[in-house]
């Protein structure tokens, strides 16, 4: 199916005959293959004297094409890709392997249940957005976790940067805004002992051009990168900043922790000032946004009196945002 779809890839017109003759199959099978394609949600005509052509052309995830955009500490430090057409998530298929290392890196064109934060899930259609999850192990146990969260979302912000992406901030804890829509998010898995090493998943998904087919899947505002930007962007050279960017940040947060970054968190605080309503499973906190403390918690003023609150036991939401 992929050889298939890098052939399409180009959006021109092509026979079903030439197809099948490249792929070596029958015309019958080709035709098969293109039914599947399109319900995976590949936009695919057919015109009987022409053959098959996808709606405009598409780039399909490359290692060879992410590795000219990588640098040389990314080069050092990435131990593999694993590549797939589809998984369930990428997540929790580098969490149940036995063998993963360190600088492992698992992407998708397509995630058949993509996991998100508070149990939901991350709607992840076929070649349209970024699935993208990395291994990093912590020697020094959990306690060397504080904040990690925040600060691959402001790793991530950084290469987006770096792309010419502007105006975007950080949703405590890691949901990346752009003017108050989501564009991506991150979920962090752990496994190992809390006091020994410990390993982390670390999952990103971004938008990059949602097809409008979805749309009624997705919970929250959101927008994305071609939206954004008004050109489409390579997916291949934005997997390869961000990960320049995790291999960057990994190493020195592992040997100082947030407060290399506290500063930093300052500049893309999406919350900071405002009026926002906390909840939790017993009630609600109303208050103003004040930051977040050396842990990372929010740290939310009521009445006078500010109280620091932890990304595990509380959802936010900021009046001012249309998180639904
Ligand atoms: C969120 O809810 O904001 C977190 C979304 C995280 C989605 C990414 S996509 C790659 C990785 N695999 C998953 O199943 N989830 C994360």
């Amino acid at each position: 199916m992929r050889k298939l779809l890098e052939l399409l890839s180009d959006g021109n017109f092509h026979s079903g005959e030439e197809l099948g003759e490249k792929l070596s199959i029958s015309r019958a099978a080709v035709w098969k293959a293109i039914k599947k394609l399109q319900a995976l949600g590949m936009d695919i005509r057919s015109i009987r004297s022409r053959g098959y052509q996808l709606s405009e052309a598409i780039e399909l995830l490359n290692e060879n094409s992410i590795y000219q955009h990588l640098n040389s500490n990314t080069q050092e430090q990435l131990s593999k890709i694993i590549l797939f057409d589809s998984i369930d998530s990428t997540n929790r298929y580098l969490l149940q392997l036995d063998e993963v290392h360190s600088g492992d890196v698992c992407l998708a064109e397509q995630q058949t249940a993509g996991r998100g934060r508070f149990g939901r899930t991350w709607i992840s259609p076929f070649a349209a957005n970024i699935y993208l999850s990395l291994c990093w192990e912590f020697p020094e146990g959990s306690t060397q976790l504080i904040g990690l969260s925040l600060v691959m979302g402001m790793a991530v912000i950084k290469a987006l940067h770096q792309l010419g992406v502007a105006d975007l901030s950080l949703k405590w804890p890691n949901d990346i805004i752009h003017q108050q829509k989501k564009l991506a998010g991150i979920l962090i898995d752990m496994t190992g002992d809390a006091n020994g090493p410990c390993r982390v998943i670390i999952g990103i998904g971004v938008n990059v051009k949602m097809p409008s087919t979805v749309n009624h899947l997705l919970e929250q505002a959101w927008t994305d990168l071609t939206t954004i930007i008004n050109q489409s962007l390579s997916r291949n050279k934005i997997i390869a900043f961000i990960l320049n960017e995790l291999f960057q940040t990994l190493p020195v947060f592992q040997e100082n922790g947030l407060t290399a970054f506290q500063n930093e968190w300052l500049a893309v605080d999406a919350l900071y000032g405002k009026q926002v309503v906390l909840k939790s499973a017993h009630n609600d906190i109303h208050g103003e946004a004040c930051g977040i403390d050396e842990r990372g918690y929010l740290l939310i003023k009521h009445d006078d009196e500010e109280q620091a609150f932890s990304a595990g036991e509380v959802s936010v939401r900021a009046l001012e945002m249309e998180d639904k």
